[in-house]
């Protein structure tokens, strides 16, 4: 054998031994997953978004006006609707937020020329023209297919004035509320899913005790109703109640022992909870861009407090309400990030990075494992507000890796909880320790089986062996979001950096196979 030959085998077997040893090295997670364990639903009102009147979020985010050069419909933006409608968003929970308690609808309706100036004093005291009222919100829902979850202001209005905007929004029958609407171009009756009763009770929305709040609970939701015919039964407005934003459990069970208690007079068919990801305490202090693989380990390690929190409060409804009765709705959740320099702080801007996106698919998963109690949850927020779905800069508007991780999920939307038996492993990073891997099955109304895996390793691939029992799954396909850095965003100039992806996935023997990337999330459908 020539000295060439001999050079270029011992060198391909260097190769091969260097590949193995790194093959080896790969980490595998084994799943089990039986389709035929298909429990409860994964009620699409999870994947609900929240669009405060604060900075940009409703104003630019979504209303332009009539007269904008941006295109539009009745002054909402042509280019923010189309790609929300690709979501699916089940609700939209508005106008706030602290905000919800210093709104007096009244001076969001009738001619535009004619609403008053006010000061928005919850966010920065800027100005607000009152543009984007009752029937514009109205508008805005149904131009991307959803359903209205509406907070009552309890901190400085009345019962009545709360009566009267429900009255506004949905008699059928020709009362002079009913009749101003149809004056304002809108004859018949909306449809009013959710109905909040305060926010944030305990802090912004008047720093109450429980006990008082309890006795304004229950007058608003004695005397604040949903007068649509159409919303009787089964399909009638569920009324929220304000529950707690911080771990300790006394709140929840002095609002659950006086449900327990409730008579015909009063009542409400869900617990609200607040949850940030905020790793660095109050203020957020963590930057939503330029940080490494430390700054994504504690964001992730914080976000997965989510279960715990859940946990506890769980704990306390079942005592109350062991049939599960009262919604558990965690109606503000997501990354809270410092504000973006050069921006109003009282904005809430901050970039969106594919460390959100992968904080999200483990927030979701928890809301799904929880999916007995937990009925109902809204992102914070929806556009250029916080963890955002949407960012806009006049006519320019660009997608966020939290967008698309919500587009991947949409089919679990209303589909069967299906349990994944795992052993997530561990990795350990900059003294963090995490779960390597998270997982999420349910199967559609079509038989399908959605698989989602979550790669928390900003490093390490994984190999995934998955056993799927209950089903003939006869094909896999899927897509998986990732990008070069945990830091990596979308932006104006560059909005293709963290986007959906082919994944390749196969099913062989009752199998699926696939490696996922680091930091990835992965969603794959298998074909029955
Ligand atoms: O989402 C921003 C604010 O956070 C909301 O207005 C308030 O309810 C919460 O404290």
């Amino acid at each position: 054998m020539k000295l060439s030959g001999l050079c270029f085998i011992l060198s391909t077997s260097v190769l091969l031994l260097l590949l193995s040893a790194q093959l080896a090295a790969q980490q595998s997670v084994h799943l089990a997953i039986d389709a035929s364990r298909a429990g409860a639903k994964i009620d699409r009102n999870l994947f609900g978004q929240f669009a405060e009147n604060l900075g940009h979020g409703l104003y630019e985010g979504i209303w332009v006006g009539p007269d904008s050069s941006i295109p539009n419909t009745r002054g909402i933006r042509n280019d923010v609707v189309d790609a929300l409608r690709e979501l699916k968003v089940p609700n939209v929970r508005w106008p706030g937020g602290c905000f919800a308690d210093q709104y007096h609808w009244r001076k969001g309706i009738g001619p535009a020329a004619q609403r008053p100036a006010t000061l928005n004093s919850a966010w920065g005291g800027v100005v607000d023209s009152n543009a984007f009222g009752t029937d514009e919100f109205m508008d805005f829902i149904h131009l991307i297919g959803s359903e209205a979850y509406v907070s009552a202001n309890v901190g400085s209005g009345t019962p009545q004035e709360a009566a009267e905007w429900l009255e506004y929004m949905t008699a059928a029958a020709p009362t002079s509320l009913a009749k101003e609407r149809a004056a304002n171009g809108h004859p018949e009756a909306y449809k009013v899913g959710f109905l909040g009763i305060g926010n944030e009770s305990w802090s912004c929305g008047g720093d109450m005790t429980v006990d008082y709040y309890l006795s304004q609970l229950k007058i608003y939701s004695r005397f604040v109703g949903n007068d649509n015919p159409a919303q009787t039964g089964s399909n009638h407005m569920l009324k929220i109640a304000v529950g707690p934003g911080f771990p300790e459990t006394d709140w929840t069970e002095a609002v659950m022992k006086a449900w327990q208690q409730h008579d015909w007079s009063w009542g409400f068919d869900g617990l609200s909870l607040h949850w940030y990801t905020v790793p660095n305490g109050w203020p957020p202090s963590t930057p939503s861009t330029g940080f490494g693989v430390a700054d994504y380990g504690k964001s992730l390690k914080s976000t997965l407090f989510m279960e715990e929190f859940l946990r506890n409060q769980e704990a306390v409804m079942d005592k109350y309400d062991p049939q599960k009765k009262v919604a558990l709705v965690v109606d503000e959740w997501g990354a809270w990030h410092a504000p973006l320099p050069g921006t109003n702080k009282d904005f809430l801007v901050q970039q969106n990075s594919l460390r959100d996106a992968i904080l999200a698919s483990l927030n979701l998963n928890i809301f799904a494992r929880h999916a007995g109690r937990v009925r109902m949850a809204n992102i914070a927020q929806m556009i250029n507000v916080l963890q955002a779905m949407i960012l806009t800069d006049k006519e320019k508007m660009v997608l966020t890796p939290t967008y698309y991780l919500f587009k991947m999920y949409v089919p679990f939307q209303d589909a069967a909880f299906v349990p994944v038996v795992f052993d997530a492993g561990t990795y350990t990073q900059g003294g963090v320790t995490l779960p390597r891997v998270d997982a999420l099955a349910a199967r559609d109304a079509s038989g399908r089986l959605w698989v989602e895996i979550t790669n928390l390793d900003p490093e390490q691939p994984v190999n995934i062996d998955a056993a799927i029992t209950g089903i003939n799954a006869r094909s896999a396909r899927g897509e998986a979001l990732t990008a070069p850095a945990v830091d990596s965003v979308n932006t104006f100039a560059a909005p293709g950096v963290v986007v959906p992806k082919p994944v390749s996935a196969s099913v062989k023997d009752g199998r699926l196979l696939l490696t996922v990337a680091p930091k990835s999330v992965n969603v794959i459908a298998l074909e029955p």
